[in-house]
């Protein structure tokens, strides 16, 4: 099932997510449903906040945009070393409209549980490692937005009200 995916503002996108504590029917059909949601967006990567639920599990496919890598599930993911930087325009599912250059570490070692809940480690470089540190900050509630400067910032958030402002007011007409 194709689940809606949250925007901003929604305020599930700035909690902090729990631990996945038991992998169960419940988390196995999420994973399905998010794997779902990830191809039919498309999207390279994808965080239970954005489909509305506030726990640790990420989905990813860098091969989605021709990019080395496959589709991983993560549960409960960590990095445990990073070096490097770099800097790469992002963009987000979550905040639509929204493109930035964002600086972060070139190389990832993260580790996790796939969906079987067998402990995986991941030596990600390049788009890889992008994606991971982009997907693990939802689940801390960090927010593209969260990694720009404010003058940007200030004038995404001001053009999102006046889209809000007038799709309500469009609606109150109807
Ligand atoms: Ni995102």
């Amino acid at each position: 099932m194709v689940l809606e995916i949250r925007k901003y503002p929604d305020p599930i996108l700035s909690k902090k997510a729990e631990r996945v504590e038991k992998i169960d029917q419940d988390i196995q059909k999420l994973i399905g449903d998010m794997i779902e949601t990830l191809y039919a967006a498309p999207g390279v990567g994808l965080a239970a906040p954005q489909v509305g639920r506030s726990i640790r599990l990420i989905v990813f496919d860098p091969s989605v945009r021709n990019e080395e890598g496959k589709l991983t599930v993560l549960i409960n993911p960590e990095i445990i070393e990073k070096d490097g930087e770099a800097i790469m325009k992002e963009g987000c599912l979550s905040v639509p409209g929204l493109e930035a250059e964002i600086k972060r570490a070139e190389n990832v070692k993260v580790t996790g549980l796939d969906k079987n809940g067998n402990a995986v480690t991941i030596d990600a470089k390049g788009f890889l490692a992008r994606v991971i540190q982009h997907e693990i900050d939802h689940l801390d509630g960090i927010l593209l937005l969260d990694r720009i400067g404010f003058i940007k910032r200030d004038i995404f958030k001001r053009r999102l009200m006046k889209q809000l402002k007038e799709t309500a007011r469009e609606q109150a007409v109807k």
